[in-house]
């Protein structure tokens, strides 16, 4: 009986085992190789087959099953990890001449190369750690030293293998772009609009927030793709030439930056950058350009590296791309602060993965110099990739009848007066209870990172403002439940839900509150250094000039801006309301210890330690009064050295600096 049950359990891991590998193969032939070879439905059996069986005998789990890709937990913070070799960035050519230049560069130091020509992937730089053919380990790009340990976040990409096709090296580690395409980008913006959440401005800006997410389980509702082009250490060779190594990946299950191409020489490679450049509109995922690389690896490390970028490699930027459209209208948003801004509107247009249809003007003397009218033919691009901006108007393209735009005498919104000051661009409405001011002080009031309360967006805000039931941040705190039912479509369940986020969003802190106040010229940074210093809101008010500027990293100027701030009647009495509705304003005082050795001290940590993570150091150091900084620098103080340390513990033998070991450094916080 015993035997029988024994060869039971091994028939079933067998099935078990076969099913994985049918249903890994049938990924690969899809995702990889793009030649599905079976079908989704008989996919689908296989797949439900072997859940059922795992579901029976969870013991025969493991945890690179294509099950298993959405296994983990949400998490608090990624892990900081340092990458094993540094991820580079690439230098740029932005014409012919510059990649005529770089062939030069390259032929002073070997001769007889050839290229490839590769698509340049918009998204956000992986790398993959594989051990004897696992995912091990999966890190962002971070700072190109050190990046976040996403690795539950990866696994639930269908283009990252958990399980790499035999023969594999022992170890290899795998580099390349997550992308997201432009119709997920669509559907995924949709979404977040229906969630009341800002829509994502690019596919890059997708994928990276998509990656970034704590929660595993938003990343797999999100279509990603990891093409990979690149490869980091290596347990041994696997290729001579760049295409080698892209065949080669591909061979182990990953799927490579696609259109890549070798070129003999250098004008051949601008011949396939032309011919890129003119289909880059039709490709579905985001390109920002062309990577060139020299095709023989032998080279690669002959031209080696400078801090930066590699010698071997030179990405081509395409110019940002421009599109012409007429421009239907110029409206006026008013701001927090009351200035307005014009804005045109014009017919949509689709540029770099997602569709824009409105421009800031940013100013009356902006408006001047681009001469622009309704009616006006406008060619629009995206600055940085991200904001929408006018460039030009195609005055040729006049008939006559575009209609000039003045910026206007009273504010568009309350009617109230407008004024000007004195070296300033902005028109600004002078009344502070004007409905557009006072909607968008609310919404900062609430943005992410402020109050960030859920359930009470853009259009939730925007209707209990026109309705008169938020006039000021104290009425957000004294909502009730029928101020909440005179929005439209509104449900038991949704008004249960804002209430009791309103009245978990009481315990703010002070840091928080401050930032949401819009004191001018107080954001994060100023806030928290102020809710260190003092605590609480009271001691801020009664707090004078001098004890603001003596804070450091204040200075007079936002010492003024808060004095001001306090000084006015109305913002006395809000804060008065708000601490009656019992919102917490105050904050814990971390206490930093001025007689501990490192008060003062700048410190600067290298090289991974052994007893504890870098941002536990740093936490540390910076309780004891230790300012840390990642540079070296002449003020340095000390400099804690742990293993595999970078240039930087050069440097700082250079300018001797005391020089810590992991136990020295140990022994004087042991002391204090
Ligand atoms: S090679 C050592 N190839 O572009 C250099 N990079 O602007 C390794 N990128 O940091 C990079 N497509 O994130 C390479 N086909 C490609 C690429 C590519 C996109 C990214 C990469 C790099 C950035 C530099």
């Amino acid at each position: 009986h015993q035997i029988q049950t024994i060869n039971m359990t091994e028939n079933i891991q067998k099935r078990i085992l076969e099913l994985r590998e049918i249903s890994n193969k049938a990924n690969y032939d899809y995702y990889v190789l793009e030649t599905p070879t079976i079908s989704d439905f008989q996919f689908d059996e296989f797949y439900r087959e072997l859940v059922q069986l795992e579901s029976e005998h969870p013991e025969l789990i493991t945890s690179d099953s294509p099950t298993q890709r959405v296994g983990g937990k949400a998490d608090s913070k990624f892990d900081a990890v340092k990458h094993n070799l540094p991820m580079l960035s690439l230098g740029n050519a932005f014409d012919f001449d510059g990649l005529k230049a770089f062939d030069k560069r390259v032929n002073k130091t070997i001769s007889n190369c050839t290229f490839t020509t590769e698509l340049k992937m918009d998204g956000l730089a992986v790398s993959l750690r594989y051990e004897n053919g696992l995912l091990a380990m999966g890190l962002t790009r971070g700072d190109g030293t050190e990046g976040e340990n996403v690795t539950q976040n990866l696994r639930t990409i269908r283009t990252v293998p958990l399980k790499l096709i035999p023969p594999f090296p022992e170890i290899i580690e795998v580099r390349g772009e997550i992308v997201m395409n432009s119709s997920e980008l669509v559907r995924v913006n949709q979404e977040r609009v229906n969630d009341d959440l800002p829509p994502f401005a690019n596919t890059r800006n997708a994928a990276s927030g998509s990656i970034r997410q704590l929660d595993p389980g938003i990343t797999a509702n999100r279509k990603l793709d990891l093409y990979v082009y690149h490869t980091g250490v290596l347990s041994e060779k696997i290729a001579d030439t760049q295409t080698e190594l892209l065949e080669n990946l591909t061979r182990l299950g990953f799927k490579v930056v696609p259109l890549h191409r070798h070129a003999e020489t250098i004008s051949k490679v601008w011949e396939q950058i032309k011919d890129i450049e003119k289909r880059k509109d039709d490709f579905p995922f985001g390109t920002d350009g062309a990577v060139v690389k020299v095709e023989e690896l032998k080279f690669h490390d002959i031209l080696g590296a400078t801090s930066h970028e590699p010698r071997w490699a030179i990405a081509y930027k395409f110019p940002p791309d421009e599109k012409q459209t007429i421009v239907t209208d110029i409206v006026l948003s008013v701001g927090r602060t009351g200035a307005i801004t014009p804005v045109a509107e014009f017919e949509p247009v689709l540029l770099e993965g997602s569709t824009i249809a409105r421009a800031s003007l940013h100013n009356e003397d902006e408006v001047e110099r681009l001469d622009i009218r309704v009616g006006d033919t406008i060619v629009v691009r995206k600055a940085g990739s991200v904001i929408p901006e006018v460039v030009r108007v195609l005055t040729t393209n006049r008939t006559g009848n575009e209609k000039k735009f003045f910026m206007p005498k009273l504010c568009p919104v309350c009617g109230s007066d407008t004024i000007r000051e004195e070296d300033s661009a902005f028109i600004k409405c002078t009344n502070f209870f004007c409905p557009a001011q006072v909607k968008e002080r609310i919404l900062f009031f609430l943005a992410r990172g402020n109050a960030d309360i859920d359930g009470l967006g853009e259009v939730m805000v925007e209707s209990l403002v026109d309705s008169g039931i938020l006039k000021d941040v104290a009425d957000i705190f004294e909502l009730t439940r029928d101020d909440l039912f005179t929005v439209e479509r509104m449900g038991n369940v949704l008004a249960d839900k804002i209430l009791k986020n309103i009245s978990v969003g009481k315990n703010l802190g002070l840091t928080r509150f401050l930032s949401g106040l819009g004191i001018p010229m107080v954001g994060k940074v100023a806030s928290k250094l102020l809710a260190q210093k003092f605590g609480s809101i009271d001691k801020i008010i009664s707090s004078n000039q001098i004890e603001l500027e003596n804070i450091d990293g204040v200075g007079p100027k936002i010492a003024n801006s808060v004095k001001d701030f306090f000084a006015k009647p109305h913002n006395l009495e809000i804060i008065s309301r708000l601490k009656n509705t019992g919102l917490k304003m105050t904050e814990e005082i971390i206490q930093i210890s001025s007689t501990s050795v490192f008060s003062d001290k700048r410190i600067v940590l290298t090289g991974t330690l052994q007893t504890l993570s870098r941002q536990e150091a740093k936490d540390k150091l910076e309780s004891l009064g230790a300012k840390v900084s990642s540079a070296v620098s002449k003020k340095t103080d000390y400099i804690v050295i742990g293993n595999d340390p970078g240039s930087k513990a050069k440097k700082a033998e250079e300018f001797s600096i005391r020089i810590l070991s992991e136990n020295e450094f140990l022994k004087m916080l042991s002391l204090d």
